[in-house]
């Protein structure tokens, strides 16, 4: 499994992670060969939330993981605060009490990562500072990130904040494409050219910060994979991951690990035989125009 810095902090962290909010529909025993599976292809980061499962996924990680042969410092961990029901805070109680209760269901001392989990239009940036501050000189958040973050909101809160913001977890997948079309049609009519993301894929490489895709294998209505409704997509992922003795759901992941920017992509699956599978994207690079290929079998034009 390839490494990659994220962001610009110094953890090596594999370029495929695994995205844990379904685990608290998993019991223990699963959940632990879900993780395993995981370690064993090389997958060292495992993405939470404190609202997964209503906090259950967490608790079932610290779980399943004490069942494992896997030590909490081999791992990164990373989770997000900020969702609450019905409306967003980032204020600074929130912020803290959130990390401190995910930190007692995940059985550890530090979170790897700590991401605000979308924007909340109500921010004070100063709380935010305050809230990172506390969480990182008493050890218990060692970076920090955003999710689902324009530009702009990430200056505002860059304004701030002492620490580096090292990732952006943005939905980002061949049926989610918003990203890329508004950066190929650039200064066109065309309606992909209306930017609904505010270029935060070209600030994101700017500013090295490290793009995490979530859902991505999923297209607004579901999984694409295999699925009647998107037949050409399948197809051309089939007949290209033939070269390369890969079937299509491992090329969709091959797909975004493709793109120069070094994205860390969160797989979602609790399925260890899936888990398996795409982790031979990280092994699999395709050209430039099989990329192009893909991208336009998958619905889009290239002007
Ligand atoms: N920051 C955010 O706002 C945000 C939002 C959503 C998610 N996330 C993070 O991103 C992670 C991934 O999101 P996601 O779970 O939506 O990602 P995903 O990998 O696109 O989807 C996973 C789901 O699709 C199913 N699936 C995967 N491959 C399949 C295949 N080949 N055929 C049929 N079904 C398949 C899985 O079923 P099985 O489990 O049965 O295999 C699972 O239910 C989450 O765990 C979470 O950590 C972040």
């Amino acid at each position: 499994m390839k490494e990659i810095k994220l962001g610009k902090s110094d953890l090596n962290v594999s370029e495929i992670a695994l995205g844990c909010m379904r685990m608290s529909e998993l019991d223990t025993q699963k959940a632990s060969r879900v993780i395993e599976t995981a370690y064993n292809e090389g997958i060292n980061f495992y993405d939470h939330a404190d609202i997964y499962g209503k906090g259950e996924s967490e608790e079932r990680f610290k779980d399943a993981l004490k069942n494992t042969f896997i030590n909490r410092d081999d791992i990164f961990l990373q989770s997000k605060t900020g969702i609450r029901s019905g409306y967003y805070d980032f204020s600074k109680q929130h912020i803290v009490s959130s990390v401190e209760k995910s930190l007692k269901r995940l059985g550890t001392e530090y979170l790897d990562v700590l991401l605000l989990h979308r924007p909340d239009t109500l921010v004070e940036p100063e709380e935010v500072a305050e809230a990172f501050n506390q969480l990182h000189s008493a050890g218990k958040v060692k970076q920090f990130g955003v999710s689902n973050h324009s530009p702009l909101q990430i200056e505002l809160l860059k304004k701030y904040i002492d620490q580096e913001l090292i990732t952006n977890q943005l939905q980002f997948g061949l049926m989610h494409t918003g990203m890329i079309d508004a950066g190929i049609h650039v200064n066109t009519k065309d309606e992909n050219a209306l930017d609904h993301d505010r270029a935060v894929l070209d600030y994101s490489r700017l500013n090295d910060m490290t793009i995490q895709p979530w859902s991505p294998v999923h297209a607004e209505d579901g999984v694409f994979l295999n699925n009647p409704k998107y037949q050409k997509v399948n197809d051309r992922l089939s007949e290209i991951g033939d070269k390369y003795g890969v079937d299509n759901e491992v090329m969709s992941i091959a797909w975004i690990l493709r793109h120069p920017a070094e994205m860390q992509v969160i797989l979602g699956t609790m399925t260890p035989e899936r888990i398996k599978n795409y982790s031979q994207a990280s092994k699999v690079k395709i050209t430039r125009e099989e990329w192009y290929d893909i991208y336009r079998a998958a619905g889009n034009s290239v002007p």
